[in-house]
């Protein structure tokens, strides 16, 4: 389905009216295995999906489903515990509608995370990537259908949806913290089967450094309605074909366990300097 203005703002209202006047500076979405960072958030306001007009409800493993809102390093946090993917049936559209949500109520930057395979067989399972650009030519835009010029214009510039003054802070931050952070481009594929080691072979011909199911739609819809991106990526395993061994879910799940301090410490390091 489509939405309209009135869809967008009568969620946002109903999550408006749960706040108390609480304003949200910084929506962040924590995908597989990486949502704990949520249960951190001080003075917690929790909001589940189900409860939003016009929300969808996120199926996918390590998803808890739920909007946190409240403070983390002193900033005003929206930290969605889950998200919408294409793979559960969702329509692109349907998988960004929160981003534009979180951008009524006054959201202007969103961090983005997640777990992928990693293409580069000179990178290893457990590095963190940050996100410079992404591929995702062979779907289509959740952005199709009428544009809603409150959000932003009909053909918006994607030259730089990975912000790049906060790549810049992303870098810093690791560095003062001895964390090891990569660069590179995000390849999106829609699942949710893995990719076939002839399409990550095409991937990489491609430009692709890592390769996953989300994040992309997301950024499209954030840059579109002008919002300042930064993308991590958890290389949470080899992409297929690499590895003489098949992918699994618990192999994502266990890299995001194992990456846990890791991760939130340069999250919360680059909010500190947001
Ligand atoms: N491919 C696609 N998505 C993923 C992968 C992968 O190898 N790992 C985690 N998410």
């Amino acid at each position: 389905m489509t939405h309209t203005m009135e869809h967008y703002h009568q969620s946002a209202g109903a999550i408006r009216s749960r706040l108390g006047g609480f304003t949200p500076k910084i929506a962040l979405i924590l995908g597989s295995g990486l949502g704990f960072l949520g249960d951190e958030v001080e003075n917690p306001i929790a909001v589940d999906y189900k409860d939003i007009p016009h929300f969808k409800t996120s199926t996918a493993p390590g998803h808890k489903g739920r909007l946190v809102f409240g403070t983390l390093e002193g900033q005003n946090v929206a930290v969605m515990q889950g998200r919408m993917h294409h793979y559960e049936g969702y329509s692109y559209e349907e998988v960004a509608y929160a981003v534009r949500v979180l951008r009524l109520l006054g959201c202007d930057t969103l961090i983005v995370t997640n777990a992928a395979g990693c293409v580069r067989t000179d990178w290893q399972a457990g590095d963190l990537m940050l996100i410079t650009d992404h591929i995702k030519m062979f779907s289509e835009s959740p952005l199709r259908g009428e544009n809603l010029p409150e959000f932003g214009p009909r053909f918006p510039d994607a030259s730089h949806l990975y912000t790049p003054r906060l790549r810049q802070l992303a870098h810093e931050a690791a560095g003062e913290l001895g964390i090891p952070l990569r660069e590179g481009v995000y390849f999106y594929c829609y699942g949710p089967q893995y990719e076939t080691p002839a399409e990550i072979r095409a991937a990489r011909i491609l430009g692709g450094d890592a390769v996953g199911m989300s994040t992309a739609p997301e950024v499209i819809v954030a840059g579109h309605c002008g919002m300042e991106v930064l993308g991590f990526t958890l290389l949470s395993n080899m992409a297929a074909g690499i590895l003489d061994q098949p992918l699994s879910e618990q192999e994502v799940l266990d890299a995001a366990e194992a990456a846990r301090e890791k991760f939130s410490g340069l999250i919360r390091a680059c909010l500190r300097k947001l």
